[in-house]
C-alpha cells in the first residue's frame, strides 16, 4: 500500500500564518503536523509515499520533508490549483499507479496513529475503508449516512445531519476510486469532492467499510483547532529533560530539549520547550509548546503555541490560547489578557 498526503490547499482559515508557510508545516509539540503524519505512515509499514504540494508552498514542504523519511521513500506532485480532494487524488494518479493507497489530509492528527486501521484494510483485502469519529458539530464535516449498521452514503456539511459520525481525513482505497473520479462533476462550491467519489463507490456496489477511531482526531483548519491538537498530543508525551533547569519547579509531563535553560520558573505540564530556548522568571502552564531559540522572560502563558525564535518579555497580563508565529516579539505593559494569533515576524509591543 502507498501513502498519499495532501499538503496543498489554500489554508485561508489560518491566515496570516499561511501567508508565509504551508499550513501542514505549522508545529504542534515541536514538529510540523506533516512530520507527525509521516511518522505514523512509517510506523504503519508504508514504504512509498506521495506528498501532494501546491505551487506556492511546495518548495517549503519539500525542504522540510526531503526525499525519504526513515525507511519510507517520498515523492512529490504539484497540484496547480486546489480544486478539491478528489482532484488531488487524480493529480497524484500517475505516481500511485494501480496500488491500493492511504489518503491522509495533511492537516489532520489522529491519536495513536493509523497502523491498526491500515492492518485491518490490508489483512481483510478491502476495496475501500473510511474512518469515522463522533463530533459535536456534524454540520461542519462530511457526515456518514447509515441504514442500520450499513454505511449507505455520505453528505458534505449537512444542515440537518443524519448522524454525528464525521469522516476523518484518512481514507483507504484500491484502484476502483480512480475510474469514479474520472467521471466526477464539481460540487456546488466548485470542488471535486472525495465524499462524492466515495458515494460513487457505494452507488457502484463497491463495499465501503468503516471503522470508528477510538481516540481523539483533530482537523486543524482553524487556529483554535491547532491549539487543541497541540494540547491533546502533549497529553501523551513522556517527560524528558535534556536541558538545564535551575530554581523554580516543574510538575507534570514536560519535555525540555537539549540546550534549553529554565531558570526560576514554574512549569506545569504537559509542556514542550524546544532546543536552545531560555525561559526565565515565568509561569508556563499546561498545553503550551515553545519552539526553538525562544527567549521568554517574566511571562505567564498557558494553552498556547509559540513558534521558533520568538521573544516574549515582561508581558504584564497572562497569555492563553495564543498562536504566535516564528520570530515574533511580544513585550510590555499589555493591559489585558492576551489571546492572539500573530503571523510570522509580528511585533506586539507596548512601551512603558
Ligand atoms: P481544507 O482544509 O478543506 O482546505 P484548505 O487547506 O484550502 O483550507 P481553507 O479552507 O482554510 O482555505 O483541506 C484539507 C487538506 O487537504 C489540507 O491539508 C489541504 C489539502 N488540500 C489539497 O491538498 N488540495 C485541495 O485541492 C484541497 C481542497 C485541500
Amino acid at each position: 500500500m502507498k501513502g498519499l498526503i495532501l499538503s496543498g490547499g489554500s489554508g485561508t482559515r489560518l491566515r496570516p500564518l499561511t501567508h508565509t508557510r504551508a499550513k501542514q508545516l505549522l508545529p504542534i509539540v515541536g514538529a510540523p503536523i506533516l512530520h507527525h503524519i509521516l511518522d505514523s505512515l512509517e510506523v504503519a509499514g508504508i514504504r512509498e509515499t506521495v506528498i501532494l504540494i501546491s505551487p506556492e508552498t511546495g518548495d517549503l514542504v519539500r525542504e522540510s520533508c526531503g526525499s525519504s523519511w526513515g525507511s519510507m521513500n517520498l515523492e512529490y506532485v504539484v497540484q496547480d490549483q486546489p480544486l478539491g480532494l478528489a482532484h488531488a487524488v487524480a493529480t497524484a494518479r500517475p505516481l500511485l499507479g494501480d496500488d491500493p493507497f492511504l489518503l491522509f489530509l495533511g492537516d489532520n492528527v489522529l491519536k495513536g496513529g493509523i497502523k491498526k486501521y491500515a492492518d485491518e484494510f490490508h489483512s481483510k483485502n478491502m476495496e475501500s475503508m473510511v474512518l469515522l469519529s463522533k463530533v459535536d458539530k456534524p454540520q461542519q464535516f462530511g457526515v456518514a449516512i447509515f441504514e442500520g449498521e450499513k454505511l449507505v452514503g455520505m453528505i458534505e456539511k449537512p444542515k440537518n445531519p443524519p448522524s454525528d459520525l464525521a469522516l476523518v481525513g484518512i481514507y483507504f482505497f484500491n484502484n476502483k476510486i480512480h475510474k469514479i473520479i474520472e467521471n466526477l462533476k464539481p460540487s456546488n462550491r466548485g470542488e471535486y469532492e472525495i465524499t462524492d467519489a466515495i458515494q460513487g463507490l457505494i452507488d457502484d456496489s463497491v463495499k465501503v467499510h468503516h471503522m470508528r477511531v477510538d481516540g481523539w482526531w483533530k482537523d486543524t483548519g482553524l487556529p483554535e483547532d491547532l491549539i487543541e491538537a497541540n494540547k491533546l498530543l502533549l497529553e501523551d508525551v513522556q517527560t524528558k529533560v535534556d536541558g538545564v533547569v535551575s530554581g523554580g519547579r516543574i510538575t507534570g509531563k514536560v519535555i525540555v530539549e537539549k540546550g534549553a535553560k529554565i531558570e526560576n520558573s514554574y512549569i506545569e505540564g504537559p509542556v514542550y520547550i524546544g532546543k536552545n530556548s531560555i525561559v526565565k522568571n515565568s509561569n508556563i502552564s499546561a498545553g503550551t509548546s515553545i519552539g526553538k531559540n525562544c527567549r521568554i522572560n517574566t511571562v505567564d502563558i498557558g494553552n498556547s503555541i509559540i513558534m521558533d525564535n520568538c521573544i516574549l518579555s515582561a508581558v504584564s497580563y497572562p497569555m492563553s490560547n495564543c498562536l504566535i508565529g516564528e520570530g515574533c516579539t511580544v513585550k510590555g505593559n499589555i493591559d489585558t489578557r492576551l489571546n492572539v494569533v500573530l503571523g510570522d515576524r509580528s511585533v506586539l509591543e507596548v512601551p512603558d
